[in-house]
Order: structure tokens, then sequence, then C-alpha cells
């Protein structure tokens, strides 16, 4: 099979090394790719958020298979052109992918589904929204309605913190994303996640993980995309998980299809833990990125098979096979990142680490230049290992992230602490 992986970070580095251990594989393409993963496959300079473009690519290139990686093409409607066209792909449709790209959407599903999540209110102007807030008092949530790259969201500790993060939001600072704002009661709790494939109607879960979001150690500082990530989350045990999927993943799934939009691709579930009792937080309708290294890292070429059998809609037939095993990922960024950060700094020593089915260095913003590796992004490399304990996987990935040569990089120490 040809296939094509749409997006060029850690997660789509980790998606293509797992296709490629699967010999159902016989070529693959990434666009556009990074330096890392040119190492194993095809890398193609192609627009992504072009359906069309895609579409033509994909007869042009005997592409039997896309998986696409990223929200915003399928946000865009790539999935969709690309089924029209006929080519299979993992991903839902653009009206399923308001799961993530419409937060009042999403409460909206909820509500049909019974499905347990914050209590809000939603708003299109500025008065009615600070009278609600006043109402209700800190701490509370204001968020953005549509995708705002993970800023359109503030965690209001005082009243006067989310009256500001509504004029910002209904005044512009987030242009069409910010029309409407969803307000939301503050849940307490621990927050882990839930990858589950879905073709439609039948639902696979494929692993929990939860991620590390501030840049310091400790969880503190700004919001990033990922310091780090872990599986499986302790916090979702067997009972968690099995009460998430009964409660709040079935009934979505079910209700998705009931209105004509049926969701193919993967859900994660982003959940809120409180006494063994999960909430949900938010849906995405793609993997998470560091949260997809450690996923691949652990489920291997079963992968592909997976999300093949997710596209055909043949997932009732599928189940994983788990190791009893563990998986972290260290993400290595540019100093000064979230913030301003320089770009082009080269990075040595990658040639001398191991990589086996326990280790292996995911790149996310690299490029090539003149056979060194240079940083192109804020976050820069993936640093991911495998153990058969959540502290071996720990050892490995922190003895690899110490022999990388690269003067500008910063990476947190202590990924996985409430865990460990
Ligand atoms: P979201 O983009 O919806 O995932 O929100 C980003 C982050 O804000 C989440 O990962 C949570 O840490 C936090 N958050 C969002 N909604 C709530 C809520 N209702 N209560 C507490 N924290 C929240
Ligand atoms: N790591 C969080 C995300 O992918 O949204």
């Amino acid at each position: 099979m040809n296939i094509l992986i749409l997006g060029g970070g850690g997660r789509e580095h980790s998606l293509a090394w797992a296709v490629m251990q699967n010999p159902k594989c016989d070529k693959l393409i990434v666009a556009p790719g990074n330096a890392g993963i040119a190492q194993i496959a095809e890398c193609a300079d192609l627009d992504i958020m072009d359906g069309g473009a895609v579409a033509r690519f994909c007869e042009e290139n005997a592409v039997e298979f896309v998986i696409v990686g990223p929200e915003a093409p399928l946000a865009a409607g790539v999935a969709d052109r690309l089924r029209e066209a006929g080519v299979l792909v993992f991903g839902p449709s653009a009206a399923a992918a308001r799961l993530e790209a419409s937060k009042s959407f999403t409460k909206e599903i909820c509500d049909a589904a019974g499905a347990p999540t914050a209590g809000y209110a939603r708003f299109t102007e500025v008065e009615p929204a600070k009278a609600y807030i006043r109402a209700q008092g800190a701490p509370i949530v204001v968020k953005a309605d549509g995708l705002a790259a993970g800023k359109g969201v503030i965690v209001a500790m005082d009243v006067d913190a989310a009256l500001e993060a509504v004029d910002d939001m209904l005044g512009g600072a987030f242009g069409s994303a910010g029309a409407e704002v969803v307000i939301e009661e503050f849940m307490e709790g621990e927050e882990a996640s839930l990858f589950v494939l879905c073709d439609g109607s039948d639902i696979l879960s494929v692993g929990t993980a939860q991620d590390h979001k501030r840049i310091g150690e400790g969880d503190t500082g700004p919001n990033t995309g990922g310091m780090g990530a872990y599986s499986p989350a302790p916090v979702l045990s067997p009972e968690v998980e099995a009460r998430a999927m009964d409660l709040i993943v079935r009934p979505t799934i079910a209700e998705m299809a009931k209105r004509g939009m049926p969701f193919q691709g993967v859900l994660y579930v982003g959940l809120m833990i409180k006494d063994g009792q999960p909430r949900l937080v938010e849906y995405n309708v793609r993997f998470g990125d560091p949260e997809c290294q450690v996923l691949m890292m652990r489920l291997g070429a079963q992968a592909m098979d997976l999300m093949h059998a997710a596209a055909e809609g043949r997932l009732g037939e599928m189940q994983v096979n788990w190791a009893d095993d563990h998986a972290m990922t260290v993400v290595m960024a540019a100093q000064g990142y979230p913030g301003a950060y320089r770009k082009g700094t080269e990075i040595g020593g990658l040639d001398d680490l191991p990589e086996d089915s326990s280790h292996i260095v995911f790149h996310a913003g690299t490029k090539a230049e003149g056979g060194a590796v240079l940083a192109s992004g804020g976050r820069v490399l993936n640093v991911t290992a495998r153990g058969e304990t959540l502290s071996e996987a720990h050892r490995r990935a922190y003895e690899m992230a110490d022999r990388v040569d690269w003067q500008d990089g910063y990476f947190r120490r202590d990924i996985g602490w409430r865990a460990l």
C-alpha cells in the first residue's frame, strides 16, 4: 500500500515510524515532513490545507491511504475532498471535526448525549457575558469558541481576569474564533487523556496519556504545546477508562452518527478526573502532540492496521495487542520558547543515540541543511523511550536527552513527576 501522512511535527514522525514498521506499507510519503521524517520516508512539498491539491497528489502518486495528522486540514474539509475523490482517509469530515473546531458545538453534543462536563453558558455580547461571570464568581473558565492554536482558553482565578478575557475575545483578539465565547464552571481534579479510534459506529481505545503543558519544572510558567508526556496515565485506571467510554465517548459517537455526521478517525478525549469520576474537558479530532509519540512507541506496527481498519469501517474486528509497558517522551525546545526563540542552531550527537523499539528521537521542528540538523521551530525534538516500568522509560529518555549536543536546547527534568 502507498501511504501519505499529512503534517510535519513530532506527532507525524511517530506516525511515520509506526507505519514504516508495518510490512503492508510499500511506500510512505509525508507532506511536508521534517529532517527526521526525511530519514525514513519521502517528503513532499504540498499545501496540506488544499484538499483538491492533496487529492490530485494522491492520484499522481498512486496513494491508497491518507493519514491526517493536524486538525487544521480536517476542519478545512481535506478529508471530505479525499473521500469524494475515492481515496481512503483516516480523519473526520469537516462536520465531525467541529468537535474540536467549535467549543459550543461540543457542549451541545454533550448535552444531547448526557455526557458529564462542566456547566456552561454561551455569549456573543460583552455585557451579558460579564454579568454571568459576576454572578458565578471565580475561579471560572473563558473559552473562545473556535480554533485558536491552543491559546483560546483562559482559566481565570479571579473575576477581573475573566472579565478581561471576555473583552479580549469578543473584542476580536482571536478573530472569528472569538466571535462567541463559552464560559465554563472551573473543574477541579487531575487531567488525563484517552485516545479512541472510531469508524463511525465502533470504537476502540488505543491508550491513555498525560502531558505537561507548562514550560517550567513543577508545572509552572506559561502554557506550551506540551513539554513531555507518558503513557499509560495511572489516574485513568481500567475502571475510570471504562466509565469514560460508557458515559462520554460511546454516547458522543452515537449522537454524531444520529445527526448524520459519523466520526471517523481518532478522538482525543481530554478528561478531568476527581474521586474516580471522569468529566469531559475537551475533544480534539486528532492525536495529541506529544501524546501520539508515546502511544506509537507502545503500539508499533499495529497502529497502522488499526487506523486502516477505522478508515474502512472494520474496527469491530480489531483489538489492541498490549504489551505490559510504559513510554515517556521528553520535549527539547529552543531556549526562549514559548516566547521568542532562535532558529537555525545546530544539533549534534543524534547519530550516536540508540534507535530501537525502546529508544527513539522523534523530530518536531527540524530541517536538514548540508548534512547538519538545524532547529527550525519552538519544540524541536521528542526524546522517547519505552520500558517495563515508567521509571525505566524515564531513565532511558533522560540518558538520551543528556547525550544530545545542542547548546540552545532546553528541556524539563521532571516529566512524569506526578506518576513517579
Ligand atoms: P482546552 O483547550 O479546552 O483543553 O483547555 C486548555 C486547558 O485549560 C485544559 O487542558 C485544562 O487544563 C484547562 N481547562 C479547560 N477547561 C477547564 C475547566 N472547565 N475547568 C478547569 N480547567 C479547565
Ligand atoms: N498536547 C496537547 C495537544 O496536542 O493538544
